[in-house]
């Protein structure tokens, strides 16, 4: 596919995907979210690529849905081309995803970004969700997941009345994982990612399924996941290769299988 809306790039073992739409603050139109997922889905088949980055510019990480794209839309439009649903490709990506997020995240934008795996944010990132001030509701998990990551009188306070968060208050309220300067922020996510992208992949993939079975199970069961996820490492040569260098006092050399 040829992008139009998302530029990407790899450095090292590390896939970025930029968001490109700086004249809409990069605002999701279709054919953004289409390319977006199409991207990261290229990069997760790829086994040279160990983490991937979603990325917008300084200004705006995204902005949201497209309000004009959606303006006029029917529910029956909503439904039968799939605008919500398409934002649930996220949870098909097996690798991890680690958005780098400057300037606005809001609505989609900021849902988007909490869909990913873990957020790196420059000192200048704001989180929102101003659905309420257009006259709807977050639609690409935004109450599911901020109920879930901040409680429940946070998530009303950003659902019900647009608060938004500063990247000060979204890491103290562990919404994200590393405050970063502005300048050069996209280059400590990379650091970040390439610290992950050079680990075991499959033990990598495994545990993204193990954390990620805790949002939507119970404990028991949450338990059961990460048995069936922790057994089956012990047939890789990763895992023989892992422990061996350690008792060598080596560096492992990983492969992926
Ligand atoms: C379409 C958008 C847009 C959006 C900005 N633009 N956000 N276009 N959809 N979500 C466009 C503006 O219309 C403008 O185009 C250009 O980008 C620059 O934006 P400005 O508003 O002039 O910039 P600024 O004053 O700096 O304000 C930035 C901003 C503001 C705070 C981000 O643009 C804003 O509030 N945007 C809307 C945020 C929002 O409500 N998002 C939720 C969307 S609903 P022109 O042509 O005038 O230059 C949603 C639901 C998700 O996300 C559900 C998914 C299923």
């Amino acid at each position: 596919m040829t992008y139009r809306t998302v530029l990407t790039e790899t450095r090292g073992r590390v896939g970025i995907v930029q968001l490109n739409r700086p004249q809409a603050m990069n605002a999701f139109n279709t054919a953004m979210l289409t390319e977006l997922f199409d991207a990261l889905e290229v990069f997760d088949k790829d086994e040279n690529i160990g983490a991937i980055i979603v990325t917008g510019n300084e200004k705006a990480f995204a902005a949201g849905a497209d309000i004009k794209e959606m303006a006029q839309a029917s529910p029956f439009q909503m439904i039968t081309e799939a605008r919500v649903e398409i934002w649930d490709r996220i949870r098909g990506i097996k690798k991890p995803v680690i958005a780098a997020v400057s300037g606005w995240a809001l609505g989609g934008g900021c849902e988007f970004a909490l869909s990913c795996d873990m957020i790196i944010a420059s000192e200048s990132a704001k989180f929102g969700q101003p659905e309420i001030t257009i006259g709807v509701i977050p639609g690409a998990g935004g109450t599911q997941r901020l109920a879930r990551l901040l409680g429940k009188q946070l998530a009303m306070e950003m659902v019900i009345n647009n608060r938004t968060l500063t990247a000060a208050e979204a890491l103290h309220f562990g919404l994200v994982n590393r405050v970063v300067p502005v300048e050069g922020y996209l280059d400590a996510a990379v650091a970040f990612a390439e610290e992950i992208a050079a680990r075991a992949p499959l033990a990598v993939r495994m545990a993204k399924d193990s954390v990620n079975a805790a949002f939507e199970t119970s404990l028991t069961e949450g338990l059961k996941a990460e048995k069936r996820n922790f057994y089956p490492l012990f047939s890789t040569e990763d895992q023989k290769e892992g422990m061996q260098a350690f008792i060598e006092k080596r560096k492992a050399d990983w492969k992926g299988r």
